[in-house]
């Protein structure tokens, strides 16, 4: 009795993982996640022995119901494969018991919840476990398995589909490169593209803008300034919405004549 009570007492047993409060972030929603449950017990057993009930309470309610329970042996590995079809908080109650004799009693709640998408900068940053990179970016993955780091490369491709007869543009876009600066690249392109085919008609400039679709599913076209840096308007992320707007060129002389 005196040393079931020092035991207890003592606090020789702690769910150490995942830590008490903790997100746990997935990437694959509608699949499983895999989420080691580890422990620490200070003293010696003869027959240790570790029972788990596992509760899970669904986002936006309060309620905890059974989810799963187990007793294990203490040198057994314990993995929780926990569904990721929506995000939900779990209640973790462990006792320790030797034999048939208890011990202790520890518990840790945790969330489960998608990986906020990796915003990516210049600089190198961590890339959170579960969390998709966008193609294009630099990546450095650590081969022991520490982590991933990723940067958006300077200068990084662009790459844009054009009407038919413009074909598709590739041009290497700085953080430093103003809008008015892909937009003569832009022109340049078209230019050449008149020089090609000179029945295309007559030469056009470009102006950019940002599409960004509305509540209702209607695009709204937003221009981006001509001072504006592509590390300003975060140009490498919202590339796919970059919208070209073409018109007559100004500068009447450069025309190409098509006759
Ligand atoms: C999780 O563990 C189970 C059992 O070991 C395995 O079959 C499954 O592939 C694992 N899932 C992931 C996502 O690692």
């Amino acid at each position: 009795m005196i040393a079931i009570l020092l035991v207890a007492g003592h606090a020789t047993f702690t769910l150490t993982h995942p830590p008490d409060g903790a997100t746990i972030h997935y990437g694959d929603a509608g699949a499983h996640t895999n989420v080691s449950l580890r422990y620490r017990v200070d003293v010696p057993l003869a027959e240790g022995r570790i029972c788990v009930e596992i509760q899970r309470a669904r986002r936006g309610s309060p309620a905890f119901v059974w989810f799963a329970e187990g007793c294990f042996r203490l040198d057994q590995p314990l993995t929780l494969m926990l569904p990721t079809a929506e995000p939900a908080s779990f209640l973790v109650q462990a006792a320790l018991a030797d034999g048939s004799v208890a011990l202790a009693h520890a518990r840790a709640a945790f969330q489960l919840a998608p990986a906020p998408p990796f915003e990516p900068t210049y600089e190198w940053a961590a890339v959170l476990p579960g969390a998709t990179v966008p193609v294009g970016l630099e990546v450095q993955m650590a081969l022991d398995g520490s982590g991933t780091l990723a940067r958006i490369p300077d200068p990084f491709r662009l790459q844009l589909s054009l009407p038919a007869q413009l074909g598709i543009f590739r041009g290497d876009v700085f953080k430093a490169s103003t809008i008015g600066e892909i937009a003569a690249l832009l022109d340049a392109h078209a230019l050449r593209r008149l020089q090609l085919h000179p029945g295309m008609g007559s030469r056009s400039c470009a102006d950019l803008a940002l599409g960004v679709t509305r509540d209702d599913g209607v695009e709204h076209i937003a221009a981006l300034p001509i001072s504006v840096t592509a590390e300003e308007c975060k140009l490498f992320t919202h590339q796919s919405q970059l919208r070209v707007i073409w018109r007559p060129c100004e500068d009447e002389h450069t025309t190409v004549d098509s006759s």
